[in-house]
């Protein structure tokens, strides 16, 4: 039996981890749970989980969950970042499921690392700003890091079984987004609304407004990028409005890989919680007879119309901490938009003003973890600072 931790279990990816593990009660022990704010979710997952430990964003949220909960409970309760990050090291925890959003969940994943746990990642904000700190101590502390987004996830068992070195490009897939075959002058007048209403996939806000600006492929092309030490020249995005085909491997004699599924990501959490076992199904596999199936087609990102995702090749190729940067204003100024202060445009006209700001100062090459954070607390106060 294998116990987890899931950082974020009342998002997205949280709750359909808990739906696996539902699906594989003797296969699974949930030893602790985090969240935000949404502590009315996390009671009822304590009382059909048991976990021994929870963590919640605050203490005054920490506060309100004890009154809430039975006298004899025994679940221990914390908060903040190093609660998140006790609940990630506890000496039962086997596996720890990153599935916050945001760069907050870069700590308590770091954490996890050193205390020898093996991660499932959905969270790329994680790579994104830590890549270059993550990565290596993957390395050193021999932890498996497995992909759980499942663009990173297809091309993971694409590889699976692929001689070291045989990568020569990886085909991101990307589903275009509410907003595909837009002008500027249509994204001059989206609304959240529309943002919001994603073709394929059923997410989180955060990465829902990333997938209709297209920062959601930057962000992943530099997560694929550190996964799979592939440098993002060598990382082409393909426009799949369908989302069946999840990423496509060229292999250097030519042969091209392909993994393909209904959208659903119950099937790359399963996936990599059951690595390197090949479990009983429970999503519906996908069959070129389906109706869901239709024509899949293929066609370019409109780069100059999606302007975030050229700043995020350029972001990965400078390096050090611009990524952090990007990732730091994007956070901000897509939260703005979430609550309405902020126009769909506003997005990349910020990312870009704080990228520049933070290349004029002087980005810093082969960061501590420390610059890291403090890069990113100076990009969330400088954007604060724009938007004025
Ligand atoms: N959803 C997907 O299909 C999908 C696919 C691929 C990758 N991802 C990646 O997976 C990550 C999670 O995405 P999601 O869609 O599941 O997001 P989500 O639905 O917004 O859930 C985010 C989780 O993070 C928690 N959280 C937020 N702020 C926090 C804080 N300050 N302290 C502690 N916990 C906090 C939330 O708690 P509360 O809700 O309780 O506040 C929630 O449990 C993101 O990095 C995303 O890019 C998601």
């Amino acid at each position: 039996m294998k116990r987890l931790c899931i950082l974020g279990s009342t998002g997205s990816i949280g709750t359909q981890t808990l739906q696996v593990v539902r699906h594989f009660p003797e296969e699974f022990k949930i030893e602790s749970l985090t969240c935000g704010f949404n502590i009315e979710l996390l009671l009822e997952q304590i009382q059909e989980f048991h976990p021994s430990c929870v963590s919640v964003a605050t203490k005054e949220r920490k506060e309100t969950l004890k009154r809430m909960l039975p006298r004899d409970s025994k679940v221990k309760v914390f908060c903040g970042e190093d609660g998140h990050s006790h609940c990630a090291t506890l000496p039962k925890v086997d596996c720890v499921v990153a599935a916050m959003v945001g760069m907050k969940g870069l700590a308590p994943v770091v954490a996890a690392i050193h205390a020898g746990k093996e991660i499932e990642l959905a969270n790329k904000e994680t790579l994104v700003a830590g890549g270059s700190i993550v990565m290596p101590l993957v390395k050193q502390k021999n932890v498996s890091l497995r992909p759980v987004d499942s663009e990173h996830s297809a091309i993971w068992q694409c590889l699976m079984g692929q001689p070291k070195g045989s990568l020569k490009k990886i085909l991101l897939t990307a589903s275009g987004g509410p907003f595909r075959g837009y002008s500027r002058e249509q994204l001059e007048q989206v609304t959240l609304d529309a943002a919001l209403n994603h073709p394929t996939w059923n997410m989180g806000g955060k990465i829902t407004i990333d997938s209709a600006t297209m920062m959601n492929k930057g962000l992943e092309v530099i997560e694929a990028s550190w996964l799979f030490d592939c440098p993002v020249d060598r990382i082409d995005i393909v426009v799949h409005p369908q989302s069946i085909v999840h990423s496509m491997v060229e292999l250097n004699d030519g042969s091209v890989l392909a993994q393909m599924g209904f959208p659903n990501m119950m099937m790359p959490i399963q996936v990599a919680l059951f690595y390197p076992e090949r479990s009983l199904g429970i999503c519906r596999p996908f069959s070129p007879f389906d109706e869901q199936s239709g024509t899949l087609t293929f066609e370019p990102c409109d780069r100059s119309v999606f302007r975030l995702v050229d700043m995020a090749y350029h972001a990965a190729l400078v390096g050090g901490t611009l990524p952090a940067a990007m990732n730091a204003a994007n956070e901000v100024i897509v939260a703005d938009f979430l609550a309405g202060k902020a126009s769909f445009l506003d997005i990349e006209r910020t990312v870009a003003k704080v990228m520049e700001r933070h290349e004029r100062d002087g980005v810093t090459q082969n960061p501590s973890l420390a610059e890291i954070f403090a890069v990113d607390e100076w990009a969330r106060m400088i954007t604060e600072e724009i938007r004025k």
